[in-house]
């Protein structure tokens, strides 16, 4: 796995995420609701809990205990463990599968195969990530060029390259927004991604490193808050088996 998810990221991660996920769902799914809706990868919670918006009941499967012990607890979401073979799911159970971010960490014709025995027919699997565009603002709170180097992590992964026999490919969209965000908002954005974090930490040091982003954005902010721009991926498919 490229990203670590230890509880450090877990602790940002919880404390606050974009909203985006809801926007990209809504994008995907109009008026659309489910019974059983599955979250592969589910974090901290909040694509679960976007999820549960569509459904009647929601069930995220995470394999870090770190983020699942930060996980947020929503009336109609449930959490479980995920041992990355078995989704602990009854056959056919599933009405909609969702991947947030995650895709690419996990794509294999094994997962394909058990996404296929726990979707119903008909099930939706959607397949979304984002990117918040943070490199220009790190720069700028530091006076050092950052540079993501070392990763070749793919935000608009798919399931093209598998068995896609039981799969139709309903839609594929990249499109972008810009959020407003407060220091505070966008400090834990920057240190839920482990590579950040990690550049944070050398420039301002371990103690404290929450505040000192947070003061080191609040001198970009206006009236407290920063554009910062994000691409939005989501590639939607139904299940046919
Ligand atoms: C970028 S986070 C996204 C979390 C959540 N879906 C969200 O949108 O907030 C990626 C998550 O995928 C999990 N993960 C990593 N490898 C995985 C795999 N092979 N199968 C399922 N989840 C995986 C990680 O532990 C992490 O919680």
């Amino acid at each position: 796995m490229e990203q670590d998810y230890d509880e450090e990221i877990a602790i940002h991660y919880h404390a606050f995420r974009p909203e985006l996920h809801s926007l990209i769902l809504a994008d995907c799914l109009r008026n659309e609701r489910f019974d059983k809706g599955l979250d592969i990868g589910s974090g901290t919670g909040q694509s679960s809990i976007a999820l549960s918006a569509f459904c009647e009941q929601v069930i995220g499967i995470e394999p870090s205990a770190a983020m699942l012990n930060n996980a947020i607890a929503h009336p109609r979401v449930t959490y479980s463990g995920y041992d990355l073979v078995t989704i602990p799911l009854k056959n056919d159970e599933a009405t909609i599968i969702t991947f947030a971010g995650v895709l690419y960490y996990a794509k294999s014709q094994e997962l394909l195969k058990e996404v296929s025995r726990v979707a119903r027919s008909g099930a939706k699997v959607v397949i979304y990530d984002f990117e918040v565009l943070t490199a220009a603002i790190l720069s700028s709170i530091t006076n050092e060029q950052f540079l993501s180097v070392g990763t070749d992590y793919k935000h608009d992964v798919d399931l093209s390259g598998l068995d896609l026999t039981d799969f139709k490919l309903l839609q594929k969209q990249k499109e972008k927004t810009i959020l407003g965000l407060n220091p505070e908002q966008l400090s834990h954005i920057l240190l839920a991604d482990s590579i950040q974090f990690h550049w944070l930490k050398q420039q301002f040091g371990k103690q404290d490193l929450h505040k000192k982003v947070m003061t080191a954005l609040d001198t970009i902010a206006e009236n407290n808050s920063i554009p910062v721009p994000a691409d939005l991926y989501s590639t939607v498919y139904t299940y046919t088996g």
